[in-house]
């Protein structure tokens, strides 16, 4: 039941940008996912996965492989799902 992950605001997603010791989430379509654990297993490198680190990365991976089923290489990874910025539950 997706209701029940975490809600995650964009300026909740903009602070997990993987600096200041902090893992890196990134969206894809809706969903948030903590890429860290996966970055150096990424094919495109460490470097090319973070730069969607703290926001919505689907526009950009879509330009790179729309081939790639991140929903099921992903699915240990996902935290949450995006809600407006006034919708948090504080
Ligand atoms: C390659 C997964 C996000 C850039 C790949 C490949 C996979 C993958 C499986 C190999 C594809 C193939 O050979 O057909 C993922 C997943 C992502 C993600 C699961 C999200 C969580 C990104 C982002 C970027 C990116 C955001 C760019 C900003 C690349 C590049 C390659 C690549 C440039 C090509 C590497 C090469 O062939 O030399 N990625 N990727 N990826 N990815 Fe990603």
């Amino acid at each position: 039941n997706v209701s029940s992950f975490t809600r995650v605001t964009p300026s909740m997603l903009a602070e997990k940008n993987g600096r200041k010791g902090n893992d890196a989430w990134s969206a894809y379509n809706g969903k948030v996912y903590n890429i860290t654990p996966y970055a150096p297993f990424h094919p495109g490198g460490k470097g090319e996965l973070l730069r969607a680190a703290g926001k919505d990365g689907t526009k950009l991976f879509m330009e790179v492989h729309p081939w790639v089923n991140w929903e099921g290489m992903l699915n240990s990874c996902l935290v949450g799902i995006m809600v407006s910025e006034s919708d948090s539950e504080g």
